[in-house]
């Protein structure tokens, strides 16, 4: 199995969509920081400087984590009771309130070893371990954010600790037992409606059909699709994708050896601090049991996938692409159809299920073209795509890493469609 960072030759990296700790489940970011960048080809340098930079503040990001979180769910929440007239803080005090904020704090620090470990075996930024000598690695740190400072760069945004965050519940969703019902319903159908496209190719024989599953988040989609039989590739371009995601797949020896603490920034809609503070072990499957790893293979791409898909060398290569909450990430959804066309075989098929949440409605400085759901179908017709009809479903009921404890739940009505490029 190869889930390396880069194992397409000329890794690019694109932007990250990732739940906020507020509102509506994926975001908004556009900060064009965190993702690959560059084409096909030789980079130019001021690609490479830019490509640079992208790594080094998602490494920045992590490395930050402790220090931001501390301040904002922990220093800011104490300061405030501490203002409280000595009678509200006593009452305060007497509901465990405090002893909430710091068993939080004590947690953090627990996050916090996860995100070391997350940079240290993406080997980006050369970080001694984490876990060796504290007086080298503390050195380390300060000469990083020396460093950053010193070229006039953030020490980390608040987007891409928005992100981080959302790193974290994608673990959730992706990589624990308590996101498999949120898999069952999402990733369910598609592995569905992809087996039922090749139902008399039995799983040991299915390692010459090639799925491409652009947008792959944590990687656990196109692992399950690989555990079918499919030789599967998944495509990312958000380097806190692309970080986390090659953490999980080449770093896990046992189930559920890692644990992360996704819920304790947040001190809204919660019922009790222990669904606040309750762990997530991950990963709940391990990626290097993989059933048919004789006959398929998986691998993930780095890169924008207009930008690597879309090239000449991709052209009708893939039996089928599957697209989970991932079309409405698109600037200008045109140019992702295209891509699909491009990459996909004659024959081949496209299975699709999302919401239309267009990432750049509305963004100041973005180009972008929301469609309807009806102009979007329309649109694919017109580019040739043949729909299946029978296949199609409206009105799918879905979460994106909802926390099954929140008193506060979104969800999306998306729709399921399966298209095929006539031969
Ligand atoms: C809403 S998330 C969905 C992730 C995953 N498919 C899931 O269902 O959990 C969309 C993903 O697409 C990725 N993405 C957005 N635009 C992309 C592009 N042009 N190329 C590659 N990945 C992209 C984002 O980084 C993000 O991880």
């Amino acid at each position: 199995m190869s889930g390396d960072l880069n194992s397409h030759s000329d890794a690019q990296c694109g932007s990250g969509d990732l739940p906020q700790e507020h509102g509506h489940s994926h975001s908004h970011d556009h900060g064009g920081h965190g993702h690959c960048n560059h084409n096909h080809g030789q980079p130019s340098s001021s690609e490479h400087d830019a490509e640079v930079e992208a790594v080094s503040s998602v490494v920045a990001s992590f490395l930050y984590y402790k220090t931001y979180a501390l301040d904002n769910a922990i220093y800011r929440r104490l300061k405030c009771i501490d203002e409280l007239s000595e009678p509200h803080r006593q009452i305060v005090a007497s509901l465990g309130t405090i002893d909430k904020i710091k068993r939080a704090e004590a947690l953090i620090r627990e996050n916090y070893k996860l995100m070391l470990d997350i940079v240290h075996s993406s080997s980006a930024g050369s970080m001694p371990d984490p876990a060796g000598d504290a007086g080298v690695f503390k050195e380390w740190l300060k000469q990083f954010f020396e460093n950053r400072q010193g070229a006039g760069k953030h020490v980390a945004s608040e987007s891409h600790m928005s992100k981080l965050y959302g790193t974290m519940k994608l673990f959730v969703r992706d990589w624990s037992s308590e996101g498999a019902e949120e898999r069952r319903l999402t990733y369910g159908p598609l592995i569905e409606a992809l087996e039922d496209e090749f139902s008399g190719i039995a799983p040991e024989s299915r390692g010459e059909i090639h799925v491409l599953v652009p947008g792959a988040g944590l990687g656990r989609l196109a692992y399950d699709i690989c555990c079918r039989g499919f030789s599967t590739q998944g495509n990312e371009f958000s380097y806190f994708m692309l970080f986390a995601s090659n953490y999980i797949l080449n770093s896990s020896l046992e189930e559920n050896e890692h644990v992360v603490y996704p819920y304790i920034h947040q001190f809204s809609h919660v019922a009790s601090s222990e669904d606040q503070m309750r762990a997530v072990y991950i990963p709940d499957a391990l990626p290097s049991n993989m059933p048919y790893s004789a006959t398929a293979e998986f691998s993930m791409t780095a890169g924008d996938f207009i930008e690597v898909y879309g090239a000449e060398d991709e052209k009708e290569k893939w039996n089928a692409i599957v697209t989970c909450f991932f079309m409405d990430t698109a600037r200008n959804v045109l140019a992702y159809l295209e891509t699909i066309w491009n990459a996909l075989k004659p024959g081949g098929v496209w299975i699709n299920l999302g919401p239309l949440l267009w990432h750049f409605d509305n963004v100041a400085g973005e180009s972008s073209i929301e469609l309807t759901r009806d102009e979007f179908l329309k649109l694919a017709v017109k580019m040739g795509f043949a729909f299946d009809e029978k296949k199609h479903k409206d009105d799918v009921v879905l979460t994106y890493t909802a926390d099954s404890k929140s008193m506060l739940q979104y969800t999306y009505h998306a729709f399921m469609c399966v298209a095929r490029k006539p031969e």
